[in-house]
């Protein structure tokens, strides 16, 4: 392997809508920029090869996979983590559905999934329940079966105004 994958690059990002510099390393990736380096631990490393969305942030206003994405691609972007998504109060209703619906039991999957399903209500206010499948198809929950989820999703469409499309 090439030595420049260990090379120190500087970087300078906003995480959270805070200004944030640092020297990480050419490989290093963002998630475990976010988790390791900067102590943002709510979205998880899982299969750490872009197969079950744990690790899923907003990057410049749309979700990436955090494993396949390397911190120095995040220089100069506006990066949003769970926490900040949470502290904003921007989901909270949709935490409260995840909740009152059963949506989630470990919890593992859930930031990935939160992130997901706030995602697609910023696109589309008002999916049918085929397209939050679609749209969560990336993100893997072993513990709910997914049913909750779409009905939590579903449940803030219609509390935020929308009505839901025909079932696709
Ligand atoms: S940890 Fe990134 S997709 Fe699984
Ligand atoms: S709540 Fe356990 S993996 Fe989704």
């Amino acid at each position: 392997m090439t030595t420049a994958f260990s090379e120190s690059v500087g970087i300078a990002l906003r995480v959270n809508g805070e200004p944030v510099s640092a020297r990480v390393e050419a490989r290093r990736h963002l998630i475990d920029f976010l988790r390791l380096d900067l102590g943002l631990t709510g979205a998880h490393a899982g299969c750490e090869h872009g197969v079950c969305g744990a690790c899923t942030v907003q990057v410049d206003g749309l979700i990436v996979r955090g494993c396949l994405m390397l911190a120095v691609q995040a220089d100069g972007c506006d990066v949003w983590t769970i926490e900040g998504q949470s502290d904003t109060g921007a989901i909270r209703d949709l935490q409260d559905a995840f909740i009152a619906r059963n949506a989630l039991q470990c919890g593992f999957c859930t930031p990935g999934m939160l992130a997901a399903c706030a995602d697609l209500l910023a696109h589309d206010p008002a999916p049918s329940r085929a397209v939050i499948r679609e749209h969560i198809s990336g993100n893997y929950c072993r513990c709910t079966g997914y049913e909750a989820i779409v009905d939590a999703v579903e449940q803030v469409a219609a509390r935020r105004g929308a009505s839901p499309r025909a079932a696709e």
